[in-house]
């Protein structure tokens, strides 16, 4: 074994006098033998799996085979927990927490004898999170998502995470199914281990890892349950220990032209709104600047071209056996950066260029893409946005692109729930829904609630959507004509705060305007009036209270402001 002496593990293994005694022995009682303390880096295993991220339960299986590739390589794997924020449980919201997890992953992988990292991830936040930690430790690291589960299966029909849920909850609502079969419907959704398996967030955020270079090509789309993803997770952990001797660092792969190919794959598979609020956090965390304005310019030019839900048909399942990221590459790599580097130590356009596209109805050709460039997430301006906000054009009527209407407005989702069933709520077809109270500090945490579930009165009527503003966020897996992420967000009196019903808001996506059509002085007027509400429930102490203290409005990605930059990966000082 060749040591090096450089790699910063050495500082806690390599001594023979007592430091490194200290640091070997206690490995040594759980059967390590002097092999592992001759000089090999040390890789940890970032693991995110938990029985409160289901999606992410079959990582610790997973972590076996990315020990069989690390050893094989050389290297000594030493797997450890983080936090891990599970959609499907956390309360007020998983993107609180999203935060959390990247604190963790930051000072466990600086605090600890590593030389580098495999990030264990999957559900919605796991995967941002975690980027954005190992950014800031700025360690050699390399993502493994968990893979998405199989399609549904209901009723003979594929039937998608989320996007599915959405629509049969509405069918219900409607009346036009009962609850047996609602309850049938749950059954059959969720078939094997894995992550939604929609292009929702988490399945973007997976597309996006590989894009941007952090993950080994082709590990986005395999099936959580697929054999060829064992060998990935093997393959990812060998390729760890190369990353280690190389000391190829996250802030040498998240560069500026990284991040724009992620925004160019990321309105190619008509990616979640979430990954919008994601990748201005990672890059925060590297500072390259990135900016809102960036995802609308740079997505005009890209076509979606990735037929799955929720803005088209198919399911990941197919994405993979169409081939994946590395086949879209190949369909987009004119719009993509050549240089930037992946984990690899090799650009993504040349270690896709033998790729293939298997299935043509999948992975459209730019002559016939789902949509036609410049329909997926628009940034819009105006005076009831002046921070911005954005719309996904894919997953919106397009009637509703352009519209002027009455604000029908609640201050809270309790306040709109409560009413949204009530035969006589006074809204119709043109009625503008304003929801506020949603924003990254006001929630706290700015939930997934920006599709607001559309009245009562309007669904028996056959509406199908509604233009609603709020500034929440929207799981990727959703669908309608929803402005998202209003920034600033009305609890820090943003102008979302002062609308009132009645007033006329003007939508005009094609002109990127988001419009509240009130006389500047009477705006000032209510200003004057206005009151910012009380603090959120339970931001007294703790996590929250550094939440609601310090987190950025939805422009700046929703980060904690004192987490922005990097501290790197220097070896910690030592007592004794
Ligand atoms: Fe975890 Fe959808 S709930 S990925
Ligand atoms: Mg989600």
């Amino acid at each position: 074994m060749d040591v090096n002496e450089n790699l910063r593990s050495r500082q806690w293994f390599g001594g023979d006098i007592k430091n490194g005694f200290i640091a070997r022995h206690h490995l040594r009682a759980t059967g390590l033998g002097s092999w592992a303390f001759d000089g090999r880096p040390v890789i940890g295993i970032c693991q995110s799996a938990s029985d409160l991220t289901p999606c992410n339960r079959h990582l610790t299986g997973m972590a076996e085979a990315v020990k069989r590739g690390i050893l094989r390589a050389g290297g000594l794997p030493l797997e450890f927990p983080v936090f891990s924020p599970g959609e499907p449980f956390l309360r007020p919201s998983s993107m609180m927490y999203r935060n959390l997890m990247a604190i963790d992953v930051e000072e466990a992988l600086r605090a600890n004898p590593l030389d580098a990292a495999v990030l264990l991830t999957g559900c919605d936040k796991t995967t941002p999170a975690a980027i954005m930690g190992a950014a800031s430790a700025d360690l050699p690291s390399i993502v493994l998502t968990g893979g998405p589960m199989l399609n549904g299966r209901f009723k003979g029909k594929a039937v998608g995470s989320g996007t599915d849920i959405w629509r049969m909850s509405e069918e219900l609502r409607a009346g036009r199914i009962g609850a047996q079969e609602f309850t049938d419907f749950e059954s059959c959704l969720n078939r094997s281990a894995g992550h939604c398996m929609t292009m929702g967030t988490a399945s973007t955020m997976a597309c996006l890892a590989e894009a941007l270079g952090m993950m080994l090509p082709g590990g986005a789309a395999l099936p959580a349950v697929d054999a060829r993803r064992t060998v990935l997770a093997e393959e990812t952990g060998a390729r760890a220990v190369g990353l280690a001797r190389e000391g190829l660092t996250p802030g040498r792969i998240l560069t500026r032209e990284a991040f724009e190919n992620a925004i160019v794959v990321n309105a190619a598979i008509g990616g979640s709104t979430n990954a919008v609020l994601h990748l201005l956090a990672i890059a925060g965390r590297v500072e390259v600047p990135l900016e809102l304005d960036d995802f609308d310019r740079i997505a005009r030019r890209v076509p979606l071209l990735v037929d799955l839900m929720p803005s088209g048909r198919f399911l990941m399942e197919e994405f993979a056996y169409a081939g994946g990221v590395p086949a879209l590459v190949t369909r987009i790599r004119d719009l993509l950066h050549a240089t930037p580097v992946t984990v690899t130590g090799r650009p993504l356009t040349e270690e896709c260029k033998d790729a293939e596209v298997y299935d043509d109805a999948v992975i459209r050709t730019a002559d016939g893409p789902v949509q036609e460039p410049g329909s997926g997430i628009a940034v819009l301006r105006g005076s009831l946005a002046p921070g911005g906000a954005i719309v996904k054009q894919s997953a919106a009527a397009p009637e509703l692109l352009v519209h002027e209407g009455p604000a029908l407005v609640f201050d809270s989702l309790e306040e709109y729930t409560a009413a949204a069933d009530d035969p006589d709520l006074d809204v119709s077809a043109d009625t503008v829904l304003v929801v506020r109270g949603m924003g990254p500090r006001g929630y706290p945490g700015m939930p997934e609630a920006g599709n607001l579930p559309l009245p009562r009165r309007l669904l028996e009527a056959g509406v199908s959507d509604l233009v609603r503003i709020t500034d929440a966020r929207m799981s990727g897996t959703a669908y309608g004509t929803c402005v998202l992420h209003v920034a600033p967000e009305s609890a820090v009196g943003g102008p979302l705060a002062l609308v009132r019903t009645g007033d006329r808001i003007l939508l005009d996506v094609p002109a990127r305007r988001l419009d509240l059509l009130v006389e500047p002085e009477v705006l000032a007027v209510r200003r004057d009036e206005w009151t910012a509400p009380p603090p959120p429930p339970g931001s007294g102490r703790g996590f929250t209270r550094l939440h609601v203290e310090h987190v950025l409005q939805a422009d700046r990605g929703c980060d904690l402001d004192f987490l922005v930059g990097s501290s790197g990966s220097d070896v910690p000082r030592k007592a004794f």
